[in-house]
């Protein structure tokens, strides 16, 4: 059975994956790097496996988790639709199983917010995993004064993390924002869309979404 450190070493992906973060970083994109698909890929199988799910779900999760972000080596634009039809042809030739490739597939083809949709538990893990993700150190501008939103956002992101809190049923985002960076309103000006995309992941796997920032909890 393929694991996470076959796809981890395999010299293919691992080179699509540099190359695709590269051409981001042309764009003026945030990090896409091996550094982001490691975070998805941990709190996807996290959250299945703290939900109690079967080990090699889990797996499967972490593999989606590594995996969704390939297709911006293609192109940014629909990098879901590119990743997922990508990763079809790459597992098949490491000789997983139909099965388990169309459940990957699935997932990665369905974690963009412009479209994505929790059709299975491994597509809802990794939605809230990706869309967790936000940070200080995924901001690559060094220049404070020409930042964007998104670079505002993610720099004045000083913590983010996912509890599976299991006896509540629940799974919360617990961010840590630097107001004198980004008021909370701009954060919600870019993550509304990606909140309810998270609400809508968590009613999947039969929990419910909760959001606190700054200690305060706003959902
Ligand atoms: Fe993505
Ligand atoms: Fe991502």
């Amino acid at each position: 059975m393929v694991t996470l450190n076959d796809v981890k070493s395999n010299l293919e992906i691992k080179t699509y994956m540099e190359q695709g973060n590269v051409y981001l970083g042309s764009m003026g994109f945030t990090e896409h790097s091996t550094r982001h698909a490691s975070i998805v890929s941990k709190i996807a199988s996290d959250i299945l496996k703290n939900l109690g799910y079967s080990e090699r779900e889990v797996e499967l999760a972490a593999i989606a988790g590594y995996l969704h972000d390939i297709g911006n080596v293609v192109s940014r634009h629909d990098h879901g639709q590119t990743g997922a039809i990508l990763s079809m042809r790459i597992l098949k030739d490491m000789g997983m199983e139909f099965n388990e490739i169309a459940l990957i597939a699935s997932a990665i083809g369905n974690h963009e917010e412009e479209y994505g949709q929790p059709v299975n538990n491994i597509a809802a893990a990794l939605i809230i995993a990706d869309k967790s993700d936000v940070h200080r150190g995924r901001v690559r501008n060094k220049e404070f004064a020409t930042f964007d939103i998104h670079d505002r956002v993610n720099y004045a992101a000083e913590k983010s993390e996912i509890h599976v809190l299991k006896d509540e049923k629940a799974i919360q985002l617990n961010i840590k924002i630097n107001t004198e960076i980004c008021p909370v309103m701009e954060y919600f000006e870019i993550f509304l869309v990606r909140m309810m995309m998270c609400r809508k992941a968590a009613a999947f796997l039969n929990t419910k979404f909760q959001l606190v920032i700054n200690d305060a909890r706003l959902l």
